[in-house]
């Protein structure tokens, strides 16, 4: 996939700006503060849907001004494709792929895939579990609609669970309002048991490719990702989809059930998805608390090659590859190791 053309208009700190990329490396010069940073993030918004760096999106209007708009024209495989992203304080964001305009409901569009390599990283694996499953969501919502969807749906089940629990504690001690709840965890348990499989499947494959690049970065240890969900779901992986979605959705609802009196209690959901973490291994020691600075920059970047390989894998063609001041990240032997991995033909930026 390539990036020809990007236009920015009241975007962070341009009011205009139009520029032609090259198919292999982009390499933006400037001082701090000049904006160079502004331009990943322009391009990872029209990628993902989303900014990077900040939730709010009307962060990045220009100081003084009340609307920007971003247009990027890929090429894909399957054919040209425009997106548009505008954002004003009254409307919100809108965003358009050639020309026809998208309900942003559904909250990533996976339009075009793009990999970041940027300086707060280490984030993924010193940060708390929120951090790791946000990584986790944009990867796999970018290759696959179906999890998107299902992401939005249990947050969404999630949330009018939480409220019920919350505002209808008085109704539990009753037949109606437990009954009430458990059609609530039927939902929670259906849409939940399929991301929570997706997630496992995805980390195992993650795990692999990861491995595999640590192993040329650094000659020493084994990195693994591992999936940790919120309850223990032992040993239920199968090559079988279908017969894992109904393993877990058993595990899952047995431990709604089991903490059903707790949950009443505290008014909030203790256990699903959105409580999930993974952890980073090198030689089975948890790198969070064990592993240098160093080992951890190898570690992300072993990631970061892993999810290139993923999206190339799940898509049949390249991510486009951005990469933010990566010379202060990276000593120069892993610097080396990373242009020889993008000089396969990879477009960078
Ligand atoms: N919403 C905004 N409107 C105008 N300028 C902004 C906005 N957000 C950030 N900036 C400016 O953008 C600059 C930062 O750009 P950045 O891309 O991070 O720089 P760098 O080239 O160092 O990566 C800062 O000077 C900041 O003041
Ligand atoms: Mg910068």
């Amino acid at each position: 996939m390539l990036l020809e053309r990007l236009r920015l208009r009241n975007f962070r700190n341009y009011a205009s700006l139009d520029i032609d990329l090259f198919p292999g490396k982009n390499v933006l010069l400037g001082d701090n503060g000049q904006g160079k940073t502004n331009i990943i993030e322009a391009i990872c918004l029209c990628g993902t849907g989303k900014s990077y760096r900040t939730s709010r999106d009307i962060e990045l209007i220009k100081w003084g001004e009340s609307t920007f708009y971003t247009a990027s024209r890929f090429l894909r495989k399957n054919g040209d494709l425009l997106v548009e992203v505008a954002c004003s304080q009254e409307r919100g964001k809108r965003i358009r792929l050639n020309g026809v305009h998208q309900d942003t409901a559904i909250e990533y569009i996976g339009a075009a895939n793009v990999v970041i390599f940027g300086p707060d990283d280490l984030r993924i694996i010193k940060g708390g579990p929120g951090e790791r499953r946000r990584f986790l969501d944009l990867e796999i919502s970018a290759v696959h609609e179906g999890y998107r969807k299902d992401l939005a749906k249990y947050r969404r089940i999630l949330t009018q669970r939480n409220t019920f629990l919350k505002d209808g504690r008085h109704l539990m001690s009753s037949r109606r309002g437990t009954a009430a709840l458990d059609v609530w965890d039927e939902q929670l348990v259906s849409v939940g048991a399929r991301v929570m499989v997706k997630r496992a499947q995805v980390i195992e494959e993650l795990s692999r490719l990861a491995q595999a690049a640590y192993k040329e970065i650094s000659s020493r240890g084994i990195l693994e990702l591992t999936y940790r969900p919120s309850f223990s779901a032992g040993d239920v992986y199968d090559t079988d989809e279908g017969l894992m979605i109904k393993e877990w959705s058993v595990l899952f609802h047995r431990e709604l059930q089991r903490l059903r009196q707790a949950e009443i209690m505290r008014g909030v959901t203790l256990s699903g998805p959105h409580r999930d973490d993974m952890t980073f291994t090198l030689d089975g020691v948890d790198m969070r608390v064990f592993s240098s600075q160093g080992q951890q920059r190898a570690a992300v970047l072993a990631l970061r090659l892993a999810e290139l390989d993923f999206v190339r894998n799940e898509m049949g063609e390249d991510a486009i590859l951005l990469l933010d001041d990566v010379s202060s990240e990276l000593d120069p032997s892993k610097r080396a190791h990373l242009w020889k991995y993008i000089d396969r033909g990879i477009q960078t930026v």
